[in-house]
């Protein structure tokens, strides 16, 4: 298949695995991802192959994404920045729920399938039914012509470059960024100033700097990973902009480490899984400088009061929390780009520590092409 022929011609570089190589490739990666992107003029972005004119993008009234395992939570965050920025309702659902529930197709919503690969069977079997019941289809695909990326009507490769290594990392974090970008397309279209437009494109250009002051603390979470190295059990918590970013990154823990790590919203915690907490089950908890970072350090100090230990991904150093890892600030609605970056970073250091085949984890595949 095009994946073992990459894995041969595709140098290490000095890397162990290629996650690691991949991780420390995100600054570039993004840099790409915007390259020749940004109109200063008008505060927005040019989407070339987008194929959606002002006139059809004013007339979405819902966006649907749809993926499986790290895309879906890309299209989580994704539909989260383009609520937030276009104002347009919008949800992200597995593409094989989707297709499987019989669902009800609406001219007026714009569906995004979005894949690294573009051969996930699920997500393309659901964007033909979707063309089937005359929906526009837009992709958010890696692997330029791929099968997805053929049968959409449109869409924006993600310019990761190839990604080997089975669990998805810049290729995330490249399909969050080019969800950034659409989010403030659809937004400039729309009702987003031109103020903030500009506001969000600074952002959007800082991210490759911020990226390599993350990847310079290193040591730092190869540490902290060998301090949890021993949980049986792993809690990830977040809320709005950070739920996703939990969710993604205790699929990373999963997948690599085969540590057990559920993700909560940090609301939901007190409706069950708090029943959880205790010095064995440790809580990675993202906390975002943003105006719910009170109602997040309440979360903490409920962790606390039942002795669990908590690891925060937050802007500043967090008191409840055992140990907190600090990531620069962005802007509001971007700033779940960067916080799960450190968190790949610690699963890839604890399989490490526990001598896992990182970029082969047992069981899974790169692409699942069957049904
Ligand atoms: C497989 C991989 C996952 C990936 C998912 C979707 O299950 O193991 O890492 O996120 O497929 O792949 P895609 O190529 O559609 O993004």
């Amino acid at each position: 298949t095009t994946v073992e022929w990459e894995a041969e011609s595709y140098d290490m570089g000095g890397h162990d695995t290629y996650m690691h190589k991949e991780i420390h490739e995100q600054a570039e990666a993004v840099d790409r991802a915007l390259r020749g992107r940004i109109d200063d003029r008008f505060s927005t972005v040019h989407l070339g192959g987008l194929n959606l004119d002002a006139r059809d993008a004013r007339a979405v009234r819902r966006v649907k994404i749809l993926g499986c395992g790290t895309s879906y939570h890309a299209g989580q965050i994704g539909a989260q920045m383009i609520e937030e920025l276009a104002r347009i309702p919008a949800d992200a659902e597995p593409a094989s729920e989707f297709r499987y529930r019989n669902p009800v197709v609406d001219p007026d919503t714009l569906y995004i399938a979005v894949s690294q690969s573009g051969e996930t069977y699920d997500v393309l079997a659901a964007v033909q039914e979707l063309k089937r019941k005359g929906a526009r289809v837009l992709g958010l695909v890696n692997v330029v012509g791929s099968a997805i990326a053929r049968e959409t009507d449109g869409g924006i490769y993600v310019h990761a470059g190839p990604e080997v290594c089975v669990v998805s990392t810049k290729c995330f974090t490249n399909m969050v960024v080019s969800f950034g970008l659409l989010a403030l397309h659809l937004g400039r279209t729309r009702d987003l100033s031109v103020a903030d437009g500009k506001r969000i494109i600074e952002g959007l250009r800082k991210l490759p700097g911020q990226i390599e002051e993350i990847l310079a603390n290193e040591e730092q979470i190869e540490k902290l990973a060998g301090e949890y190295a021993d949980a049986k059990s792993m809690m990830f918590i977040g809320r709005v902009r950070g739920y996703p970013v939990a969710r993604e990154a205790s699929l990373k823990l999963k997948e690599v480490s085969y540590i057990h790590a559920e993700a909560y919203p940090a609301s939901e915690l007190k409706h069950g899984p708090l029943a959880l907490i205790e010095p064995a089950m440790p809580t990675v908890a993202i906390v975002p400088d943003d105006e719910l970072l009170e109602k997040n350090r309440a979360a903490l100090e409920e962790i606390k009061a039942r002795s669990g230990r908590i690891l925060a991904v937050a802007h500043q150093e967090q008191e409840k929390a055992d140990h907190t890892i600090v990531v620069p600030k962005n802007e509001d609605e971007l700033d779940a780009i960067l916080m799960g970056i450190p968190l790949q970073l610690f699963a890839y250091y604890t399989a490490k520590a526990m001598g896992r085949d990182i970029d082969k984890p047992r069981n899974l595949a790169k692409s699942v092409t069957v049904e």
